[in-house]
């Protein structure tokens, strides 16, 4: 008996020492999976009730630049639908389901002054069909819908937002915190800004780069450690729950060995990741040094009387760091980087002052989203870049996912997932504390400005029917098998 099982431990060592493909890897018991949504993207119900306007249903109303012209008035309808949300995830297996509040569901005029019943008892009825089905509730408070009376007084760009954002989080605390053990205070905050305030890529929109995006990060920062001493020390006490932040980060890869493009990438990564990271988890807070010199001198050089990133007070920076329970991140894709050619530009530019260029290996497979290529290895790089820089903290992945354009036979997302998931297993292996997975999305939703052009979906949604239906794709039977079983095949 000794013999064979001497035998069997053999054969066993030397299949994972060759790495075989086909190997069945198991996940560790540590690693919880489920999925994401967010509430404008799937909702609906925008006007339902006493709701009151966030600054997707102004933009949605007022622009003619979403793809397909649509907007998130009905979505997956999941307002009226979320029984049959919480159906779809008995049938995948999943041990949590991460979704957002919508903040003017359930404050509509933005202030604490005035709770609407019905946006709370929406979320009530959710989350105890959650706990009923034994799926664990994960509440993003911030996913990109502020209300459109907070974003006139200046949005993220008004440090007073602060404030309102405790109020906001106070109130989901109070009404949730009870059974929601798993709070992410910001969901990329970088998009929020880059997009919203350097960019027009996403509401409000305000398209002044190389300062409004500054400001904005800045209230964020503050907000989201306000936001978590709030929870440490009134509520962690009591509801013993935790809380955090999901950083979304793709993978930074030298174009070249070049020192050159070895420093644009790590810069690259600073100015990006490091911008929200390093005031948090490293051990010395604050904004990346590399990224106080550049902007402070593009700043003198372009005429500003200070630099265009604000600066933090020691207070400050000793308030903000530290604030987290754990790493979330949202990761998708991998660039090259690289050196620009071009020199500097006179006018004040985020792209600018970060100073590199990133673009995909023409060989990468890509997906309905120009920037989404699939490049799995980057993910098991930048969860050791994390582990590394930020002292091995406990990661959750929050996202993670592939789009294609309209197809219930979707062999490339199984593709994608079974690679990415294959990237996160050697990740653990090298010794990356990963306790959560989220595959985006549970089923196609509204994707921004690509409108249902884009889908990310487990589960099929057919936009054309009133009724919204949602048909399992084959991916969703791909990543229940993977749920069941608790394992995957080397790839
Ligand atoms: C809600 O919005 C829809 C358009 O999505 C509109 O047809 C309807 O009249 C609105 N309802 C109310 C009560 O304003
Ligand atoms: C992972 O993080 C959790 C929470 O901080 C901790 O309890 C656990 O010991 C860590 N595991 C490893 C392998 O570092």
């Amino acid at each position: 008996m000794a013999f064979f099982k001497l035998i069997a431990l053999l054969c066993l060592l030397a299949v994972s020492a060759l790495n075989v493909k086909g190997e069945v890897r198991k996940f560790p018991d540590t690693l919880s999976f489920g999925v994401a949504t967010a509430a404008y993207q799937i909702e609906g119900g925008w006007n339902a009730s006493d709701k009151g306007e966030n600054i997707w249903d102004r933009f949605t109303h007022t622009t003619d630049t979403i793809k397909d012209r649509s907007n998130g008035d009905v979505a997956c309808d999941s307002y009226n639908q979320h029984k049959r949300d919480v159906e779809m995830l008995k049938e995948l297996g999943v041990d949590f389901y991460r979704f957002s509040i919508s903040w003017s569901r359930i404050l509509p005029e933005g202030f604490s002054n005035r709770l609407s019943q019905d946006g709370i008892a929406y979320y009530d009825s959710l989350i105890n069909d959650l706990i009923q089905a034994n799926i664990t509730p994960s509440i993003t408070l911030y996913h990109w819908d502020l209300p459109q009376n907070l974003q006139d007084l200046g949005g993220w760009a008004n440090p007073l937002m602060v404030d309102y954002f405790i109020d906001f989080a106070e109130v989901a605390f109070e009404a949730f915190g009870d059974r929601v053990k798993t709070w992410i205070t910001f969901n990329e905050p970088w998009v929020v800004c880059i997009e919203g305030y350097g960019g027009v890529t996403k509401a409000p929109a305000l398209g002044i780069s190389g300062i409004a995006e500054y400001m904005c990060a800045h209230t964020i920062l503050k907000a989201h450690a306000k936001a978590y001493h709030l929870y440490d020390e009134v509520y962690r006490p009591i509801q013993n729950g935790r809380i955090g932040m999901s950083l979304n980060a793709g993978w930074d890869e030298p174009a070249t060995q070049s020192p050159a493009d070895i420093e644009a990438a790590q810069r690259n990564t600073q100015f990006n990741l490091g911008w929200y990271a390093h005031p948090v988890f490293s051990r010395e807070g604050d904004y990346p040094q590399v990224m106080k010199d550049r902007v402070a001198q593009k700043s003198l050089e372009q005429g500003y009387s200070r630099s265009r990133l604000p600066e933090f007070t020691p207070e400050e920076i000793a308030y903000i760091r530290g604030t987290y329970d754990f790493f979330g991140l949202n990761h998708y894709t991998t660039t090259l980087v690289r050196m620009p050619t071009m020199r500097s530009i006179a006018k004040a530019n985020f792209w600018d002052d970060v100073g590199t260029e990133g673009f995909p290996d023409p060989s990468w497979p890509g997906s309905a989203s120009s920037w989404l290529k699939v490049v799995p290895w980057g993910f098991r790089k930048l969860l050791n870049w994390i582990n590394e820089n930020y002292n091995n903290p406990e990661i959750m992945v929050f996202e993670n996912g592939f789009s294609d354009r309209d197809n219930k036979d979707d062999v490339d997302r199984i593709s994608y997932y079974n690679g990415y998931l294959n990237a996160l297993m050697d990740a653990i292996e090298d010794g990356c504390n990963v306790s959560i997975y989220t595959a985006w999305s549970l089923m196609d939703n509204f994707e921004w400005l690509e409108g249902y052009t884009e889908r990310f979906g487990l589960y099929y949604v057919d936009f054309n029917d009133p009724r919204r239906p949602r048909t399992p794709k084959a991916s969703a039977l791909y990543y229940k098998s993977v749920l069941d079983s608790r394992t995957i095949e080397r790839d």
